[in-house]
């Protein structure tokens, strides 16, 4: 694991809209990571262009999540179960990690970030942990973000890379991949839906929270390219666009910024989320990739 501070020729520390943050240089690739949540900003495949979505009128400043890029909603996925008052998506999206280093291998330049539970974490989830982002940049994007129970007692945690990926026209996309998984629909509160044959296309507001461990592959014509999400030891996929109403209804998201944006999110949440043990640790995955069409 990457412990030493990164080379000038892969990894350059920079200050970006005022705020720490890592330009990462792999082959074929290039990604952009702020310190400030452990929040991968940008990916661009020399290939295929800029993968990642994020919002003009996104706000890079401490306490506030960063709107597009890879946001890490952990130790709770959405509202907090039984503490309405608790921030939406845990507390990692707004907590400054450290950077432990970075290295090459191969051709792929991969840097390691942590947090620790501090007196201030146990404020909002009072366990001990340890958890590390690692981000692995080459032609494909791969972040990796593993928990480790530090504490004496047992501890679970609800976990998603929200990644905010770019599309042409969310109206002119379709998503392969979940067809047969059932998944609960959070715009309409129903639960346990059935995904149905045909790749899944947009009409309208779509937020989703999939059973699946798969592969999604999302089909955009108008920009000549294919994006896979693949993941690992992830059970859940959550599929969000805002659309009309409710991207008006955020301050740190254009009205009309909706049809360039889709997430795809590898998560663990609701009935997948993960208890650990003292001593014990999980890692979940999930890797960003393109091909043209
Ligand atoms: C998605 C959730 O993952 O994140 C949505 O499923 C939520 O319900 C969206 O609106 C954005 O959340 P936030 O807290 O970043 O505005």
């Amino acid at each position: 694991m990457p412990n030493a501070p990164g080379d000038a020729r892969h990894t350059e520390q920079i200050d970006f809209h005022g705020l720490p943050a890592l330009q990462l240089r792999g082959g074929g690739g290039e990604a952009r990571v702020f310190l400030h949540g452990g929040h991968v900003a940008a990916f661009r495949s020399e290939r295929h262009g800029e993968l990642l979505w994020t919002s003009a009128h996104a706000v890079y400043a401490a306490g506030k999540a960063i709107r597009g890029g890879v946001p890490i909603c952990f130790p709770w996925f959405g509202a907090h179960a039984s503490r309405q008052e608790l921030p939406a998506h845990g507390f990692a999206r707004t907590r400054a990690f450290q950077f432990e280093g970075s290295e090459l291998q191969g051709d792929r330049v991969l840097a390691a970030l942590s947090l620790a539970s501090s007196d201030e974490t146990r404020a909002f989830y009072p366990h001990d942990f340890r958890a590390r982002l690692l981000v692995s940049v080459g032609t494909t994007l791969e972040l990796t973000f593993e928990v480790e129970n530090t504490g004496a007692s047992e501890l679970a945690y609800e976990l998603a890379l929200h990644t905010y990926l770019r599309v042409s026209d969310v109206r002119r996309v379709s998503l392969g991949g979940l067809q047969g998984s059932r998944f609960d629909d959070k715009v309409t509160g129903a639960r346990g839906v059935l995904e149905p044959a045909p790749p899944l296309r947009f009409t309208g507001e779509t937020d989703r929270v999939y059973d699946s461990t798969a592969r999604v592959t999302l089909e955009d014509p108008d920009l000549g390219r294919r994006v896979h999400v693949d993941k690992a030891h992830s059970g859940s996929t959550v599929v969000w666009n805002p659309w009309v109403d409710k991207a008006k209804r955020m301050a740190d998201f254009g009205d009309d910024e909706w049809p360039g944006m889709l997430c795809i999110e590898a998560a663990n949440a609701g009935r997948h989320r993960i208890t650990l043990s003292p001593g014990a640790r999980h890692a979940m995955s999930t890797t960003i990739s393109a091909e043209s069409l």
